[in-house]
C-alpha cells in the first residue's frame, strides 16, 4: 500500500497514516512463521532487544528487579513464549514460573509474575491450562505472592476471561488483564465485578479488526479513561485492585485529574504498571508523588512477536534498531 503525500492531506494526517502503515506491517510480521523463526537469529536483531529486556535469561531479570526495588518501584516477571501446543513444554513452564515464585521469595524482592494461558496449554486443552493455571496459583497463594493473565488476540478473550473467573472465585491472589480497545471489554468488567477482581487495564496490541475494536488511537483513548472512571469508582468502594498498565502521559495526567471526582482515593492509591526499558522518567515522577508502580520485566528466548508489538506501539523505536544495524 502506497500512502501519496496528496495537498488534501496534512503533514500530522500523513505522518498519522504512515505510522499505522507501519504499525500493521510489523503486527504482521509479529506473526509471521518465516520471519518469526529468520529474524531473531540475525545479530543485529538481537542486540537490539536490549531496547526491552535487560537479558534472555531469568538472572538478568532478577537483577534487574534488584535495581529497580532500590528505586522504589515493583517488578512482574514474565517469560516470553506463546503458542505453546506440546503438553510436556506448558509443564516446563508451570515448573519455570514456580521456580521464579521461590526466587522473588528467597531474594525478598516486591515482584509478581505474569502468564499467557497459551504458554501453559489453553491450545492444548482448556483443563490443562486451568489446572496448570491452579498448580501455579497454589503455589503463589502458599508464597503469599500475586499472579497476574496477560490478554492476548480476540479469539483468547471468552476464553481468558472464562478461565479468569473460574479461578479468582478460589483464588484472591490472580488478576487480569484487559483491553480498552475491544468494544466487549465495558461489558465484561461488568460482569467480573462481582468477584472482587483485581484488573490490569491496557490499551491492547494486537492486530484486531473495527468490527470488534475502536479503530483509531483517539477512540481507544476515549474509552480507556471512560474504563479507568469506571474501574476507579470501584477502586474506591473497596472492590477490586486496579492496575493501569500504560506509558501514555496525557492519559495517566487525566487520570490524577480524576482523583477530583473520586475523593476517597488519593495519588498514593494509584497503581501504574509500564515495560522495562520504556518511560522511566515518568516512572521516576509517579514514585516521587507516592504512587505505586511497576515494571513488567520480559526475559526468555522467544522474544520476538513480543518485540515486534513493541516496536508496533512506537514505529519511532525502530531508529534504535537501525542505530545497531550501523553500529554493527
Ligand atoms: P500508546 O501506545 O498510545 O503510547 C503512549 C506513549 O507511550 C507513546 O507516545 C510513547 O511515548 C510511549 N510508548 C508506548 N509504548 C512504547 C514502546 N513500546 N516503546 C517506547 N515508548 C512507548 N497488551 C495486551 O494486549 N495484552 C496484555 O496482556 C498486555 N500487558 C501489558 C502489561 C504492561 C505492564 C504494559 C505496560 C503493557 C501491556 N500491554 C498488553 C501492551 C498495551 O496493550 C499497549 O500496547 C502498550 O502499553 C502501549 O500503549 P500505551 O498505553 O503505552 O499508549
Amino acid at each position: 500500500m502506497v500512502i501519496r503525500h496528496s495537498p488534501g492531506l496534512d503533514r500530522f494526517e500523513y505522518q498519522k497514516k504512515c505510522t499505522e502503515v507501519l504499525r500493521k506491517i510489523l503486527l504482521y510480521v509479529s506473526e509471521n512463521d518465516f520471519l518469526k523463526s529468520k529474524l531473531p537469529q540475525m545479530k543485529f536483531v538481537k542486540n537490539a532487544r536490549s531496547r526491552f529486556m535487560p537479558g534472555e535469561t531469568l538472572q538478568e531479570a532478577l537483577e534487574a528487579a534488584v535495581d529497580l526495588q532500590q528505586k522504589g518501584a515493583m517488578s512482574v516477571f514474565t517469560l516470553l513464549g506463546e503458542s505453546v501446543e506440546d503438553a510436556t513444554e506448558a509443564e516446563g513452564v508451570v515448573g519455570h514460573y514456580q521456580q521464579v515464585l521461590l526466587e522473588i521469595t528467597n531474594r525478598r524482592l516486591t515482584s509478581e509474575i505474569s502468564l499467557k494461558l497459551t504458554q501453559i496449554g489453553v491450545d492444548i486443552d482448556r483443563r490443562l491450562a486451568s489446572s496448570n493455571l491452579n498448580i501455579i496459583l497454589e503455589c503463589a497463594e502458599r508464597l503469599g505472592l500475586f499472579v497476574w493473565i496477560d490478554i492476548e488476540g480476540s479469539q483468547y478473550t471468552d476464553i481468558t476471561t472464562e478461565i479468569y473467573e473460574e479461578a479468582v472465585a478460589n483464588h484472591p491472589n490472580v488478576g487480569l488483564c484487559l483491553q480498552a480497545y475491544l468494544y466487549r471489554t465495558d461489558s465484561d468488567i461488568d460482569r467480573i465485578l462481582s468477584l472482587h477482581p483485581a484488573i490490569r487495564l491496557v490499551k491492547g496490541a494486537y492486530l484486531e479488526s473495527p468490527e470488534i475494536a475502536f479503530p483509531t488511537k483517539t477512540a481507544v483513548d476515549r474509552n480507556y479513561l471512560k474504563l479507568a472512571d469506571k474501574l476507579l469508582s470501584v477502586q474506591a468502594r473497596g472492590e477490586a485492585r486496579i492496575v493501569f498498565a500504560t506509558h501514555d502521559n496525557q492519559i495517566i495526567a487525566s487520570i490524577i485529574e480524576s482523583l477530583e471526582l473520586h475523593k476517597e482515593l488519593t495519588v498514593t492509591d494509584l497503581e501504574f504498571h509500564m515495560l522495562y526499558g520504556v518511560s522511566r522518567s515518568t516512572q521516576t515522577s509517579l514514585l516521587e508523588e507516592g504512587s505505586q508502580v511497576g515494571v513488567l520485566i520480559a526475559y526468555g528466548s522467544a522474544w520476538f512477536p513480543w518485540y515486534m508489538r513493541r516496536l508496533a506501539e512506537r514505529p519511532a523505536n525502530l531508529w534504535f534498531v537501525l542505530r545497531k544495524v550501523f553500529s554493527n
